[in-house]
């Protein structure tokens, strides 16, 4: 078994001694936040994968998938922030091969709506909606629309293929006992960013055709790797005080890079946890994405010579399991000397590069993944949400709240009402 590795490829400015300092801090964290933090009482559930995705709950989601996979084919998955993208992450990069997953619920556009009322037509599909109360507008209205087309296609027999995702005791649940849809759980305590590894990220992936058995392996042998080294040399500690010292430092973004496209969405999956659980009380660094190398011919050029306010996270796949190679050509077309060469010593090559050019002017990690498959995807997802925590707490922020988004959601709503702006 092979675990997700980081590496420090460059510190700038700072000492490693002041490096040291924050990882013997978070070190020292350690103990409470596994013991799990009585201020977070309510959030907590994800903490130890198995709480919610023991192995006789994986396997009820993986026959509930096949029923759907042998009923439908597509999947409509309506949700919105931490209610789809985790799936949407690991269908993304694992690209099973079970029915495709429609998304929905995660905008207002109406070009976007008509584009997957156009996907379904002529299509036999279920649909699965997720949400943690229900009072989000947009995965709200796009249950009702899509839910008009299903029963549209399927009158009295609709019901039967509407699964919904909610909490116990949730206006959710409530509909689903008045009207005979089938019931998943979103844990109460849990909330949606931290929500992969339980029925609302590990149904659609297992409809989707991933192995879901192997994503849950990976995250609790991450769990447990994490849990049992309680030094400063623990990788989640030293992610975090690497984010803290150089937001300290003055730093305000963190470019998580990729150079494997399909990891795309895992990458907007890190954004909105980082995104969410820190950025409140005017602090947290700005999570972006870059992804390579096309980005390296837009926001490289800021990256190498603008204003110094980013650290780079590498996100690095060490077996991209692929094989294509540079065909001979009779024309010299200045690209002779690559003949023979393979796709993955370019891009390898072009990985280091970039790491040996941004090394030179701002801090940069390197975190490797010994492959793309569902068990290191599986680490990787709890590596991230335990990093995030413990970066969270180093910071100083409640990293399971979401208080500014309710900003705009109370302005929307006035507007959608009528009321006074
Ligand atoms: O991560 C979060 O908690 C949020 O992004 C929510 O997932 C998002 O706001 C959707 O909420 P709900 O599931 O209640 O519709």
């Amino acid at each position: 078994m092979q675990m997700i590795k980081l590496k420090i490829e460059s510190m700038g400015n700072a000492g490693r001694g002041e490096l040291e300092a924050l990882c013997g801090a978070g070190a020292r964290l350690l103990p409470g936040l596994w013991a799990g933090d009585e201020r977070y009482r309510d959030s907590m559930g994800w903490l130890d994968p198995e709480e919610w995705a023991p192995p006789v709950r994986v396997e009820q989601l993986q026959g509930k998938a096949k029923e759907v996979r042998e009923k439908a084919q597509s999947l409509v998955l309506i949700g919105v922030g931490g209610s789809n993208k985790a799936a949407r992450a690991l269908v993304t990069a694992l690209e099973p091969e079970g029915i495709p997953i429609v998304y929905a619920g995660n905008t207002l556009s109406p070009h976007s709506m008509r584009q997957v009322i156009g996907q379904l037509e002529g299509k036999s599909f279920y649909i699965n909606v997720i949400a943690k109360n229900f009072e989000t507008l947009e995965p709200g209205v796009a249950f009702r629309t899509l839910r008009a087309v299903l029963e549209g296609r399927y009158g009295g027999g609709a019901a039967k293929r509407i699964l919904v995702t909610g909490t116990p005791g949730s206006r959710l649940q409530e509909m689903a006992g008045e009207n005979g849809y089938d019931f998943l759980t979103f844990p109460d305590n849990i909330g949606g960013r931290y929500s992969a590894l339980c029925d609302v990220g590990l149904f659609p992936m297992a409809a989707a055709g991933v192995d879901i058995a192997q994503v849950v392996r990976g995250a609790v042998e991450m769990c447990c790797a994490l849990r049992t080294d309680g030094s400063p040399q623990n990788p989640a500690v030293r992610y975090a005080a690497f984010r803290n010292l150089w937001y300290q430092q003055g730093k305000r973004l963190e470019m998580l890079s990729i150079f494997e496209p399909r990891l795309g969405y895992l990458g907007e999956w890190w954004v909105q946890l980082f995104a969410e659980s820190q950025g409140k009380r005017g602090m947290g660094l700005f999570p972006v994405l870059s992804k390579y190398s096309e980005d390296l011919h837009s926001v490289g050029q800021y990256v190498q010579e603008g204003a110094p306010i980013l650290l780079e996270t590498f996100l690095q796949v060490e077996d991209p399991e692929a094989d294509v190679s540079v065909p001979p050509s009779p024309v010299q077309d200045g690209f002779q000397y690559l003949e023979g060469k393979d796709y993955r010593f370019l891009n390898r090559a072009a990985e280091e590069a970039t790491m040996q050019a941004h090394s030179s002017r701002l801090p940069c990690l390197r975190l490797s993944v010994p492959r793309i498959d569902a068990y290191h995807l599986g680490q990787l997802l709890y590596f991230f949400e335990f990093s995030c925590y413990l970066s969270s707490e180093m910071l100083g922020v409640n990293p399971f709240d979401q208080p500014g988004v309710e900003a705009y959601k109370q302005a929307m709503s006035r507007r959608l009402r009528g009321e006074a702006i």
